[in-house]
């Protein structure tokens, strides 16, 4: 068997393992049982991965453990990260019958995990909760840290919890059927961890994400596992985003969130796409500002450049966004304050710190050379 890797968040009574390895999902039961309370559960999960065999794989691990689950099948797509869905989730859930010790695994992408999370907080005032994430996105970034939500129509994740998992199980055989574009756009979450904390990771990544991304089975462990150490030390030192380290996390966002919004959202662009052209654009306004190693933003922009990440708005659309638009957005940017920006800028590949006065028209400059 190969080797699993656990990486401790450290928070408490509320601490966790995440587990990456390969196969873990077929050993669910056995990893899940000590952390449980009780022997039932319930497999949230979606449309599209009910036609793989992986809910069955946990399925039969979960029953050879001696633990009994019924499975809730919600549809896929990010429309379903509603708070109608959500409702519809709980009373699907209470209507098979639900006890405190019952356990909420959620099987998917973000959608799932952050929907299921959310159902799991609200439960009787919140029940035992597992993340079982399928898409590198997912396992690199929305399912570690317990941030669960659902969209509103005033905006995306407005309604949600801090909801810890007992437990993360990370299977890189997950991803032998993810899309290599949906690969790539969760490469960009990962790779992003090290842009803000390790430069020995993204040294390392650089030179082995060729086969990483192929498919080796070892290096992606290894990847994951660095990256998300890096996330649970992050979570583990500001868990609710109110001393300044977890905003870290979003590197490239104030970018990304504009540019989402101009694309609606859509397969345009994906939100990991959005962050790898967000996280260049951060990379080049830091050196713009004086901040960064010209040398240091022209590697990470190269890097993501090669592996086909979009580095600028001409990429994605041709003759890229409106540049005021654009900058009207990150204005109405949650974290903006009196005419002046927020960003998280880099100060090198590996140091990344929180900018709140940032001129904008530097930024805007930025966005008019297609930066
Ligand atoms: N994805 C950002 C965070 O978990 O804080």
């Amino acid at each position: 068997m190969s080797t699993v890797r656990r990486v401790r968040v450290e928070l408490g009574e509320r601490g966790y393992d995440v587990l990456v390895g390969r196969g873990l999902l077929g050993r669910a039961g056995e990893l899940l049982a000590e952390v449980l309370d009780g022997p039932e559960a319930v497999l949230v999960t979606d449309s599209h991965l009910l036609a793989t065999d992986l809910p069955g794989r946990v399925g039969r691990s979960l029953e050879a453990a001696g633990l009994r689950y019924r499975t809730v099948v919600v549809p896929a797509g990010e429309a379903s990260k509603s708070l109608e869905r959500l409702a519809a989730l709980l009373e699907a859930i209470l209507e098979g019958g639900a006890d405190r010790r019952l356990a909420v695994l959620a099987l998917g992408g973000g959608m799932i995990g952050d929907l299921a999370g959310l159902a799991a907080a609200l439960l009787l005032r919140g029940v035992p909760f597992v993340q079982l994430p399928t898409s590198l996105l997912a396992q690199v970034d929305s399912s570690v840290g317990g941030k669960t939500g659902v969209n509103s129509r005033f905006g995306k994740n407005l309604v949600g919890a801090f909801w810890q998992p007992r437990r993360v199980l990370i299977d890189v055989e997950a991803l032998s059927t993810l899309p290599r574009r949906e690969l790539l756009a969760g490469y960009a979450e990962l790779v992003k961890h090290a842009f803000i904390k390790d430069r020995a990771l993204f040294d390392w990544l650089d030179r082995h994400v060729e086969p990483l991304l192929g498919g080796d089975p070892d290096l992606r462990i290894e990847a994951i596992a660095r990256s998300v150490a890096i996330k649970a030390a992050v979570v583990g030192a500001d868990e609710r985003e109110t001393g300044g380290e977890r905003a870290l996390l979003n590197f490239g966002h104030t970018f990304a969130h504009a540019y989402e919004t101009l694309t609606g959202y859509g397969a345009e662009l994906l939100h990991g796409e959005a962050v790898a052209l967000g996280m260049a654009q951060a990379f080049a306004l830091s050196t713009r500002l004086g901040r960064c190693p010209a040398a240091d933003a022209e590697a990470a922009r190269a890097h993501l450049a090669r592996v086909g990440l979009p580095v600028r708005p001409s990429a994605v659309r041709r003759g890229g966004f409106p540049v005021e638009e654009t900058l009207a957005l990150m204005r109405r940017d949650k974290k903006a304050t009196g005419g002046k920006l927020t960003f998280v800028l880099a100060t090198g590949i590996g140091r990344a710190e929180l900018a709140r006065d940032v001129d904008e028209a530097e930024v805007r400059a930025l966005l008019a050379g297609d930066g």
